[in-house]
């Protein structure tokens, strides 16, 4: 499985159930990453996707509440239950796509994380693993830089677990 991410050099991710940085080139290096592979997130960041499920991807989402049922995605209600329906999926066309909580919960499961990482911080209120702290990561290679519109420099940067 593979984790896909934006993050601030703090490595914050959202703020208020919204995403930090607006990038289109990010958004595109999500999409074509993505596309045709399996997406799995948690409840609040499926529910954030302005058209429902992520089109061209298989969609899974992980809820407790046993009624949640979108009509475009499938429903886990565990980490387990999720782990158990990737077992026949060939894990590099899997993507982890957040949020926070679901991001920690999985991210030991994952074998390589691509992080775009902006080089600025601002307000937040969730947050990924600091791979540059965490021994189990290392960084391999920056796939490619640039600014945004608004000026924050970033990396597409690939980190594995070793
Ligand atoms: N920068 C990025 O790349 C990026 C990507 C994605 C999201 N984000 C940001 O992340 C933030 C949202 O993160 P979040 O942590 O609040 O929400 P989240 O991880 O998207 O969703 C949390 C929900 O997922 C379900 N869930 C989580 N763990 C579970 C488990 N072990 N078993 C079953 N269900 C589980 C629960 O749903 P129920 O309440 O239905 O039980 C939980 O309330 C937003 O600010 C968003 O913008 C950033």
């Amino acid at each position: 499985m593979n984790a896909i991410v934006s993050v601030t050099k703090d490595w914050a991710i959202g703020n208020e159930g919204k995403l930090l940085v607006h990038n289109r080139e990010d958004m595109r290096f999500f999409k074509e990453t993505t596309m045709g592979g399996t997406v799995i997130c948690g409840r609040t960041t499926f529910e954030s996707f302005p058209g429902g499920a992520l089109p061209g991807r298989r969609n899974i989402v992980l809820s407790r509440n046993t009624s949640y049922a979108p009509a475009d995605a499938e429903v886990v209600r565990s980490i387990d239950e999720a782990l158990q329906l990737m077992a026949n999926v060939d894990p590099n066309k899997v993507w982890l796509i957040g949020g926070a909580r679901v991001y920690e919960a999985l991210l030991p499961h994952c074998s390589r994380a691509l992080v775009t990482w902006n080089n600025t911080s601002m307000p937040a209120d969730a947050y990924f693993p600091n791979l540059d702290k965490d021994d189990c990561w290392h960084l391999a290679n920056t796939l490619g830089t640039g600014t945004t519109p608004s000026g924050i420099p970033f990396e597409f940067r690939e980190y594995l677990h070793v």
